[in-house]
């Protein structure tokens, strides 16, 4: 057995360290979420509340900011965990903003604390979706 920690258990552990510093006052509901770049650099990232409800980010919408600012541009594997009872699906927004980076055929694990609950892909959870292949056909004025 290799010595060296697979690539996707060292995602959960890293989000559920996030999911730990979660800024969740509000809700209630932590989220961590861990990305793993083709570089195979990975990035966490936590929801971040506010007093201001609707100003709160996404666990997945802050790894995705480490991502791009650390230079990486495209995701090949996505970990999304919470606590409940029921596994956390990346909301509607995330998904889109998932897609900018990630393929369809990028898997995306719904994780708890213990483990993975269910993996799906970004193509199942976001199909037909709207992107940069889209734009390429329209003529900008
Ligand atoms: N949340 C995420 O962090 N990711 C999702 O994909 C779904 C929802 C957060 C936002 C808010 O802080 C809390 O979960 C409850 O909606």
């Amino acid at each position: 057995m290799s010595l060296e920690t697979a690539p996707l258990d060292r995602m959960l552990a890293m989000a559920r360290e996030a999911l730990d510093n979660a800024h969740a006052p509000y809700s209630r509901f932590r989220v961590g979420a861990c990305l793993r770049a083709a570089s195979g650099r990975l990035y966490a990232g936590c929801n971040v509340e506010n007093a201001s409800y609707p100003v709160g980010q996404c666990a997945e919408a802050t790894a995705i900011g480490a991502l791009v600012a650390a230079g990486d541009r495209r995701i090949v594997e996505v970990v999304v965990m919470s606590e409940g009872d029921v596994p956390c699906p990346p909301c509607g927004r995330c998904r889109q903003q998932l897609a900018e980076f990630a393929g369809a055929e990028t898997p995306v694990h719904l994780c708890g604390p213990e483990g993975v609950r269910v993996t799906t892909t970004l193509g199942a959870l976001l199909p037909m979706a709207f992107g940069s292949d889209t734009l390429g056909s329209f003529e900008r004025p």
